[in-house]
């Protein structure tokens, strides 16, 4: 959940209930490759501080290797990667991630699972407080008590959201995170994903399978295939949106044809 990059901190202020500044993000002619396994072939990207992008494109084109690039999960073969501000400087930004399956602590109520976040701030004055209000963000004070396995997928699924949030990350990505969870669940927990980008600022990259998804969210979505960026389409709509919207669906169906290989 928690990642460390060489150039990702968490915060070792005593109170980080500031928001870190929403970090952008630059790549140039990133590359990795397993073994002979050439994965990503040359991404070349920026991303604007405060933007929300979805990352799409078939089973095994290299979404999740990209994340765990920029988290520092995993070393890139070639190229560059540099977060920066708002006038393009280099800087270490807070980042979160947050993945499919939620990991919480089985032995830990969900508070403390949320306080985990904060990681080497865990134990600090106030970090309880601030476990609440990123409960609290995602609609979930009144389980603060419970144990996970009381929990609901969604309501998990929202727990691993505050533990991100909670120390208000200038970056954030997000692995499939509504994959495991049924139509309905997942329509409201896009809502509130989207609700709560918007009040926190923070930059936002979200891998999904899920074009409606995608377009629902993002003001940018891009279309990975082999290892390459195929497409870089513009959301233009003001948020937060309809779902089902027509000029969502056109979108969705150019996204949708250029993931099919019809254009
Ligand atoms: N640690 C690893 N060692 C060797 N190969 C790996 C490793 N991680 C990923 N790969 C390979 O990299 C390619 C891309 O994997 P990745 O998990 O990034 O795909 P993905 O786009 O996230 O797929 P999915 O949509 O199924 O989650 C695959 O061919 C995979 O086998
Ligand atoms: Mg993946």
């Amino acid at each position: 959940m928690v990642a460390l990059h060489s150039s990702i901190r968490i915060s070792d202020t005593p109170h980080s209930f500031q928001a870190s500044p929403a970090a952008g993000l630059r790549l140039t002619g990133v590359e990795k490759s397993f073994g002979a396994n050439r994965v990503l072939r040359g991404i070349d990207l920026e991303i604007e501080p405060g933007s929300f992008v979805a990352i799409i494109g078939k089973s095994g084109c290299g979404k999740s290797t990209l994340l765990r690039i920029l988290m520092g999960l995993e070393e890139q073969t070639g190229g560059h990667i540099d977060f920066v501000d708002q006038s393009g400087r280099a800087i270490e930004p807070n980042a979160r991630i947050v993945f499919q399956e939620p990991r919480l602590l089985p032995w830990r109520t969900v508070l403390e699972n949320v306080v985990v976040g904060l990681g080497a701030n865990s134990g600090s004055e106030g970090s309880d407080l601030q476990a609440l209000q990123a409960l609290k963000a995602v609609q979930l004070s009144e389980k603060a008590g419970d144990w996970p396995s009381r929990l609901s997928g969604g309501q998990r699924q929202r727990v691993a959201l505050a533990r991100a949030l909670v120390s208000h990350p200038g970056f954030l990505t997000l692995d499939e995170p509504l994959g495991a969870l049924d139509a309905l669940t997942r329509i409201s927990m896009q809502q509130l994903l989207g609700r709560v980008w918007r009040e926190q600022g923070f930059t936002a990259v979200l891998v999904t399978h899920d074009v409606a998804e995608a377009v629902y969210l993002a003001d940018r979505v891009i279309v990975l295939e082999e290892g390459r960026i195929k497409k870089d389409v513009r959301v233009p709509h003001p948020h937060p949106r309809g779902h089902g919207s027509r000029d969502l669906a056109e979108i969705e169906s150019e996204l949708l044809a250029a993931i099919l290989g019809r254009n």
